[in-house]
């Protein structure tokens, strides 16, 4: 540290810290300062992860000490982060050992009661959330062309008119828009994380009457921000789902969930079926899971009390295996881009398991209509996934230029890389850089040590085996295919030798 920096770090008052966190965060969030309570719990200010990425490396520049990059996240409100900056203690005040089953509470409103469930074969109303995201474009498609359904989609917008064009551009996005598609495709406007999805009381009622089955994917997905920020869309939000599947008639909920929900420790080594019990918490670092985790415990509740409940728990999404389309701000797009232009991959036999958007679209649908799937949890999981070793060589048989380093060279080098605003991950450095435990290792770190449980997609398959449903192989013409459309859309800009 500098002795300018030594001085200006002495003579910051925990006024002086305050009012520059006070004025970062709303010259990012373009709000008023005044309109910010630094009693508010941070999460409820919609940082996103790039601009709170920015605001700790400011930071630091400012004060001249390193901090983690999920600085934002480890403190409960901007008095509790203050408070930390001026003491310079590490502790957060956030509770990192929750007890997760804790979180479990179902409204007890939400049953069956004295209503009988009738499942209807041919559904003539089908309601989705996440019709404006990766696998909701694909889910859209599948239901529209296996069913003879109309398709209410919950989306956040101001009319139905603005409501209906976000899904339609969804869908021109991915290639999958037809003009025919329109009539069947009806917005719903509301907000998952309200209660009753943010609809009057007329108007759910109205829904819970008309609609036959329920297929909910909304939710926020991210690898960095803290459970809190999760809980009212993907906790509270299923439970908005199932009140809405629980009135006036009770209908089937198809609820997309995540192999995430696995990420205790107490899997580690292990190998899990669909069958087996949800029954650990125990270790989970991530808020998602966490959230996942929470989200689908309420669903298996809800299942208990009556309710007909299908769980699909896909890996990471991929693109389409024919078009290569993919939501490339995902982090396994940004991950292989960043190997590209780092020129490096780590030399790691950990599997990366990756399911095309076509094959857990196709497969959701068709299980969510056979009548045995009720009750029972799915895994989309690639049977022949790739591990990054060999991701590495296919790259390199491509003509891009890449060396295989051992995992710690390669962290190195991304640690360094990473905090490059240029940098395809760059809003994903707390995910790679902050550190955990006692022995202070990243989470990658702690995935590679721990030998991570396998999920396995038997039962999945045997459900699926009179289809033609397949899951593709993850080689070298999927990878191709990725690569083309990478290319035609922009995102990759490097020019590999072939
Ligand atoms: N992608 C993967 O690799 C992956 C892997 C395993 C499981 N999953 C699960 O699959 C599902 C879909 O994932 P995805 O990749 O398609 O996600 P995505 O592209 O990020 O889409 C998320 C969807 O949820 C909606 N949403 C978020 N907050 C909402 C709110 N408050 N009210 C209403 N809608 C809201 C979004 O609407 P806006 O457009 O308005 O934001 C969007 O339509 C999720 O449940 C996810 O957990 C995904």
């Amino acid at each position: 540290m500098s002795h300018q920096q030594e001085f200006e770090q002495q003579s910051q008052t925990t006024e002086t810290i305050q009012a520059w966190l006070v004025h970062k965060i709303s010259q990012q969030l373009k709000i008023n300062p005044q309109d910010i309570d630094v009693q508010e719990p941070l999460t409820s200010y919609a940082l996103d992860s790039v601009q709170a990425v920015n605001i700790s490396g400011e930071l630091e520049n400012w004060l001249g000490r390193r901090f983690s990059p999920s600085l934002l996240w480890d403190y409960s409100t901007i008095e509790k982060l203050t408070q930390h900056l001026v003491s310079g203690s590490e502790a957060s005040d956030l509770d990192s050992s929750m007890d997760w089953n804790a979180e479990v509470i179902l409204d007890p409103t939400i049953c069956l009661g004295n209503r009988q469930v009738e499942l209807v074969t041919e559904p003539a109303a089908i309601f989705l959330t996440g019709a404006t995201g990766f696998l909701g474009a694909f889910l859209i498609q599948e239901l529209l062309e296996q069913t003879q359904a109309d398709i209410y989609c919950l989306v956040r917008s101001a009319n139905e008119e603005s409501g209906k064009r976000r899904i339609q551009k969804n869908l021109e996005s991915y290639e999958l828009w037809h003009e025919n598609y329109s009539s069947r495709i009806i917005p719903v406007l509301g907000d998952i994380s309200q209660s009753q999805l943010g609809l009057g009381d007329e108007q759910f009622q109205k829904l819970a009457s008309q609609i036959d089955t329920i297929y909910h994917g909304a939710a926020l997905l991210n690898y960095v921000f803290p459970y809190e920020r999760f809980k009212p869309i993907n906790v509270l939000g299923t439970q908005e789902v199932l009140r809405l599947a629980s009135q006036v008639k009770v209908k089937p909920v198809h609820y997309i969930s995540s192999v995430a929900v696995f990420e205790s420790s107490a899997y580690d080594q292990k190998v899990v079926l669909e069958s087996d019990q949800l029954a650990h918490s125990e270790g989970m670092y991530l808020g998602y899971s966490q959230s996942k985790w929470v989200a689908e415990k309420l669903v298996m509740m809800a299942r208990d009390r009556g309710l007909p409940v299908c769980i699909y728990r896909p890996p990471f999404i991929s693109g389409h295996s024919q078009t290569g389309v993919w939501n490339t701000d995902d982090i396994i797009c940004r991950m292989i881009k960043t190997c590209i232009e780092m020129g490096s991959i780590a030399d790691l036999d950990q599997k990366l398991d990756l399911s095309p958007v076509d094959y857990v679209s196709q497969a959701i649908v068709y299980l969510s209509r056979q009548k045995e799937s009720l009750g029972k949890a799915f895994h989309l999981s690639n049977p022949q996934p790739i591990n990054w070793k060999k991701l590495g060589d296919l790259l390199r048989s491509f003509g891009y230029k890449i060396e295989q380093l051992s995992y710690e060279d390669w962290q190195t080098q991304l640690e360094n890389n990473v905090r490059s605003p240029e940098n395809p991950l760059y809003p994903l450095l707390p995910f790679f850089v902050k550190r955990w435990t006692e022995k202070q290792l990243t989470i990658t770190e702690i995935y590679q040590q721990s030998r991570r449980m396998q999920i396995s997609c038997q039962e999945t398959l045997a459900a699926l085996a009179n289809t033609d449903i397949v899951c593709p192989p993850m080689e070298s013409n999927l990878l191709s295919t990725y690569l083309s459309y990478f290319k035609r859309s922009g995102f990759l800009t490097v020019i590999s030798k072939q």
